[in-house]
């Protein structure tokens, strides 16, 4: 479904994406992991366009975006939910929703993006909360609410940050519930965690970065067994 081949970004000096090659396929749950400052939300930018490439490609679905601006990957099917929240605070929960759906697709129109909002209400557990302005949400419906914008930009894959960051570990594992009903309702997901216990939950494969590069690939038990990345991990406090 996603192809990267040779994918590098530099900051000056520094190679924060290091000829990076992976590839996703459809239906599954991808992990990335690696230590602080190993070039993970650098590689999520590169892949979801905010960032453009100093080298290499990045094919989608067969097509090449390596040049395409982020709007027009999220046309594709490319969803991203961020770790910092920002819903409009004073709309409602759906009022919200209904911006990422009208805006997420060209042409959209309203009664087709009120459907879809529906539908993410239901799957995402928000029904509930549909009339409540965003800014009396806690964290945790904080978090739903932005999974669920990322959903009403309908992707065929959806890129996750982080999105567990700040929550209690019984909270954590219902949001792993929740991206194994997303995934079961027909979205790939490529996810960035710290949280190991979510990782091992949830990933059907895991790539471990490390200084920029992919140091080690496989499933969990392979990849947490690979003495590179104990090392990796050991080294520092990560
Ligand atoms: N816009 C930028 N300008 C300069 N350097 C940057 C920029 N963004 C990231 N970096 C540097 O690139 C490297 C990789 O950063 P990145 O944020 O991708 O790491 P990460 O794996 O997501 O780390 P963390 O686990 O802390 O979120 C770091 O050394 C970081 O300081
Ligand atoms: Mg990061």
């Amino acid at each position: 479904m996603l192809r990267l081949r040779g994918l590098t970004k530099r900051f000056g000096g520094l190679v924060a994406v290091n000829e990076v090659s992976l590839e996703v396929r459809e239906g599954e749950i991808f992990a990335v992991i690696g230590p602080n400052g190993a070039g993970k939300s650098t590689l999520l930018n590169l892949i979801c366009g905010l960032l453009r490439p100093d080298a290499g490609s990045l094919e989608f679905q067969g097509r090449d975006l390596t040049q395409a601006p982020p709007e027009v990957r999220a046309w594709h099917g490319l969803g991203r939910a961020f770790q910092i929240v920002q819903p409009f605070p004073e709309m409602s929960v759906r009022e919200n929703l209904l911006v990422g759906a009208l805006f997420g697709k060209p042409r959209t129109p309203m009664s087709k993006a009120k459907k879809v909002v529906e539908e993410v209400l239901e799957l995402t557990g928000l029904a509930p909360k549909a009339e409540t302005p965003a800014h009396e949400l806690t964290l945790l419906e904080d978090k739903r609410l932005e999974l669920a914008r990322a959903l009403c930009t309908q992707p065929r894959l959806l890129l996750l940050d982080e999105v567990m960051a700040g929550l209690r570990p019984a909270e954590a594992m219902e949001a792993v519930e929740l991206i194994r009903k997303i995934r079961a309702s027909g979205v790939t997901v490529l996810f960035i965690e710290h949280l190991m216990p979510v990782v091992r939950a949830l990933a059907d494969r895991v790539v471990v970065m490390d200084y920029g590069q992919v140091i080690a690939q496989g499933v969990y038990d392979e990849v947490a067994a690979n003495p590179r990345v104990r090392e990796a991990y050991l080294g520092r406090s990560a």
